[in-house]
């Protein structure tokens, strides 16, 4: 847990940029690439409240579309803690990251596999 202090940390400041005045509940999060880049990001609501983005998703999307494909961890900071990822963002971190992909909340260290153990699937 340690190790991934900073990256929490920069969970916590990622969630001062969340844009959430219909829930008024902030989520920040910080992922770690397999070559040591970090990406932050916020949740972002929307007033049509379905076109919300979660903090984890804007987080993963900001570092694919940068040409990140391969993650270590993410470390996740809500309004309350621990911030468990909703099923939505867990499915898409599924497309990327393996099972022991490191999920770090206020409790300390999970994994993938733990939190979300059965991912949508099919033969593409
Ligand atoms: N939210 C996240 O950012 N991540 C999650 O995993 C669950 C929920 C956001 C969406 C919305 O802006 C607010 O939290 C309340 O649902």
């Amino acid at each position: 847990m340690d190790k991934y202090k900073k990256l929490y940390d920069m969970a916590v400041e990622a969630s001062l940029k969340s844009y959430s005045p219909y829930s008024n509940f902030s989520v920040g999060s910080a992922i770690l690439t397999s070559d040591g880049e970090i990406f932050t990001g916020a949740n972002i609501e929307n007033m049509s409240f379905s076109l919300t983005v979660c903090a984890e998703r804007t987080t993963i999307f900001k570092a694919v579309s940068e040409g990140k494909k391969d993650f270590e961890a993410i470390a996740i900071y809500g309004k309350e803690n621990p911030c468990i990822p909703c099923g939505a963002c867990l499915q898409v971190m599924s497309e990327f990251c393996d099972d022991d992909f490191k999920i770090i909340l206020s409790d300390g260290m999970h994994t993938l596999k733990e939190l979300f153990p059965n991912a949508f699937k099919y033969n593409a």
